[in-house]
């Protein structure tokens, strides 16, 4: 049997949008080590440079950033539009800290991004007492008047933690009180932040309660690898048949639904090294070679946990036994591209079999060579798991827009790479 390489992917996209907001929030001096180097968090960078924070414009992965807080309600208005890329996280969640500031401020951003609904942010914020303006009917650019805010008790419609995070922080900045439910437990990242800096958080099996916030405390923190990232990783370690071994894994439970999935496919994924950092759970991840997948179904209160997964367990379900369906993901539709749409056409674009559902799509595994063009329409992540079925031998694959993945896993062309060749 051959020996597992041991590799680390960068850092949690999520953690590092926050830790830069936390941090630009703080009340003192934010020690952040390994903040994503990617483009959707320099975005956010940018936006909170803006916004009179000292922040770099530029790090590397293995950097440690100290940030200097301008305190909870310290940002000052910019005479600019805020560009967000391609970022929903930076637009989401930036919306909220601009909303409990008394200022005004526009957010733009690019054509994937300016098509995705804002009002689900809005219409939350608004009631706390902002004021939004949409050029279009829905979507960016988004002029915000914020100040003023009150309490509130919101129930969203969709577990989304971009929404619960831009209450929460809109909240935190204004010293307010917000309840947030949602029908499915999102994300849980802004709250465990929240609460590792001294706010007062209440979680309940379907809520989030946050208290007024006096002073915020700052960071220290080592974000932890991206377990959306890794997940790239292991599939290809499973196509291939190889075992892998990724450290320092982000493995928080509101974010792994896909091990749980690679589980039911044939996959066996151990955890080892299990601790906690700055609140999140972390451990070293270990793959170990799979003989072969059978197709399975996906759906239910699982969905929020692997939501940003689909695209790769699809292209795994296509060389799986047997039919793989996935339901209750109609999220799918407004990420940075309309996922099921994307996923479904590419995989019939190089041989494979899919049909897609309105709030999902059907997979029928095969062992057949797969070949053609893949159209990434810009999203990184149909880009990366289009790469991973392309890097498995005997498949060729031609991918349009193979840069778009520096959105979130700079380097991730050449680590492929590597572990393909055996490097
Ligand atoms: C994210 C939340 C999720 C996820 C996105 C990142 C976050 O979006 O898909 O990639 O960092 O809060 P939704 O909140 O829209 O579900």
């Amino acid at each position: 049997m051959s020996t597992a390489r041991n590799v680390s992917v960068p850092g949690d996209k999520s953690l590092s949008h926050r830790a830069l907001m936390f941090a630009a929030l703080a009340t003192g001096r934010s020690t952040v080590r390994g903040i994503l180097p990617s483009a959707d968090v320099m975005h956010t960078a940018g936006v909170l440079r803006r916004l009179g924070v000292d922040v770099p414009a530029t790090w590397s992965a293995d950097e440690t950033l100290e940030i200097v807080g301008r305190g909870r309600r310290g940002l000052r208005q910019a005479d600019v539009d805020l560009d967000c890329g391609n970022s929903g996280t930076t637009t989401r969640l930036m919306a909220g800290v601009i909303a409990g500031h008394p200022m005004r401020a526009t957010l733009v951003g690019d054509a994937s991004l300016s098509r995705r609904p804002m009002r689900r942010i809005a219409r939350p914020l608004t009631q706390m007492g902002a004021a939004f303006s949409f050029v279009a009917d829905d979507g960016l650019p988004m002029t915000i008047q914020g100040g003023g805010l009150r309490d509130l008790d919101w129930i969203s419609p969709t577990a989304s933690a971009q929404v619960k995070s831009a209450i929460l922080l809109a909240a935190l900045v204004a010293g307010c009180s917000a309840r947030v439910q949602e029908p499915t437990r999102s994300r849980d990242h802004t709250e465990r932040m929240l609460s590792a800096l001294g706010a007062p958080v209440i979680v309940t099996e379907d809520a989030v309660l946050l208290g007024p916030v006096d002073v915020l405390a700052p960071l220290d923190f080592d974000v932890p690898g991206d377990p959306s990232s890794a997940l790239f990783l292991i599939a290809g370690a499973v196509l291939r048949g190889e075992p892998l071994e990724i450290r320092n894994v982000g493995v928080n439970a509101t974010r792994i639904g896909a091990f749980a999935v690679l589980e039911r496919m044939g996959v066996a994924l151990t955890l080892a090294n299990e601790r906690q950092s700055g609140g999140e759970p972390v451990a070293d991840v270990h793959v170990a070679p799979c003989a072969g997948l059978r197709g399975v179904d996906i759906g239910g209160a699982e969905i929020p946990s692997l939501i940003d997964e689909i695209p790769i367990l699809a292209c795994l379900a296509a060389r799986a036994e047997g039919e793989t369906r996935i339901a209750d993901a109609a999220e799918l539709r407004v990420k940075e591209s309309d996922r099921i749409s994307a996923v479904v056409t590419n995989l019939r674009a190089i041989g494979a079999n899919a049909d897609e559902l309105p709030d999902g799509m059907v997979i029928r595994g095969a062992t057949v060579r797969l070949t053609g063009p893949v159209i990434t329409r810009a999203d990184h992540r149909i880009a990366m798991a289009f790469g991973v079925l392309g890097a498995v031998p005997g498949n060729a694959i031609t991918i349009d827009d193979p840069d778009c993945v520096s959105v979130s896993f700079p380097g991730f062309w050449a680590m492929l790479n590597d572990l393909e060749a055996g490097a």
